[in-house]
């Protein structure tokens, strides 16, 4: 089995790319150490704190983002970075090349369960002539992501990654080493398989009650399937589901808070994943638009997400561009 750096060498992945993967593995690594302590090391529970999306922090939370700033601002390769978990940007090295932002700890409302939870971040590279240090640096489209993955920490720990070269599963091994474990990963482009969070049905848009009404219609229905639900509650989780037997997930925009597109932030969620899933042959849509197109104006940003096996986003994508 091939360890990570050794697999990106012999692909030919940026030298720096590789020690800047390999820099976030040593944070996801004390990450996932630190699950597997849970309650022996007191890191479950609530702080008094809330982030700058108004959601009170949990304490791994903020243990995932202190130890991923600290192990990030180290190397010089970091210009930059941003994170759920910070109100804005925090800069590195000036010389830098990378920009890093990051979803320390998603599925935070899993961790009190003992659920699956994850890391996702996505990696872009300085533009040319950027230098005063500001948030406008980071503001690229999903399209410009080097790179881009999440590591699940589930029964094992699993980063899948893409350096734009397709998307490849390596596994956290009692060395730890990660090592491939799945190679060129292909989202299989059918699916009877949906994921969304159906308490909140009515506050969706007609077209995307329509589409799930239409879901549950089953064989008889318009779709002529029957299809299956899960929801973990976890996009790191729900989007391995779908790399690995495929799938429909989607969080939509709703009414609760008409200003807001949706719920999941475009810069650490939308467009790492996004540029996962069509790495991997899937499809990746805000409902009515690619998200790896849209033009970031906030770090914090929101976006609608649909994402997974091609066939099953095309028809969702119908549903909402008649
Ligand atoms: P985070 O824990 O990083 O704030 O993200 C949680 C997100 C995402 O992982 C999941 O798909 C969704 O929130 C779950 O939301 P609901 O609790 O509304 O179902
Ligand atoms: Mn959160
Ligand atoms: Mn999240
Ligand atoms: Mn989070």
């Amino acid at each position: 089995m091939q360890l990570l750096s050794n697999y990106l060498k012999h692909h030919d992945t940026d030298l720096e790319l590789v020690e800047l993967i390999d820099t976030l593995m040593i944070a996801c690594k004390e990450i996932a150490l630190q699950l597997r302590e849970g309650a022996l090391a007191g890191v479950l529970g609530t702080t008094e704190d809330t982030n700058v999306q108004g959601e009170t922090q949990k304490k791994l939370d903020v243990i995932a983002n202190d130890v991923l700033k600290k192990v990030l601002l180290d190397n010089p390769l970091v210009r930059g970075l941003a994170s759920e978990e910070e109100d804005d940007p925090v800069f590195g090295n000036p010389e830098g090349r990378y920009l890093v932002t990051f979803d320390p700890l998603d599925g935070s409302s899993n961790i009190d369960i003992n659920v699956s939870v994850g890391t996702i971040f996505s990696i872009l590279e300085v533009p040319e002539g950027a230098t005063e240090d500001n948030v406008d640096m980071f503001l690229q489209a999903g399209r410009k992501q080097v790179a881009s993955g999440y590591v699940l920490y589930g029964p094992s720990a699993v980063l899948t990654l893409t350096t734009g070269q397709g998307v490849n599963m390596f596994t956290l091994a009692h060395t730890g080493d990660f090592l491939l474990t799945r190679e060129n990963v292909q989202i299989p482009t059918q699916t009877k398989e949906f994921a969304i969070n159906m308490s909140n049905h009515r506050f969706w848009e007609p077209q995307m009650r329509n589409y799930i009404d239409d879901l549950l219609k089953g064989a008889e229905g318009p779709r002529g399937k029957n299809y299956n639900m899960r929801w973990i509650a976890s996009m790191v989780a729900e989007v391995h589901r779908v790399l690995t037997r495929g799938g429909l997930f989607t969080y939509p925009w709703d009414s609760r808070d008409p200003s807001k597109p949706g719920k999941l932030r475009l810069m650490y969620e939308g467009n790492p994943m996004s540029l996962l899933i069509e790495q991997a042959g899937g499809l990746s849509t805000t409902c009515y638009s690619d998200i790896l197109d849209v033009e970031p104006e906030h770090i914090h940003q929101r976006v609608a997400v649909a994402l997974g096996s091609k066939e099953e986003v095309d028809a969702l994508h119908g549903y909402h561009c008649k």
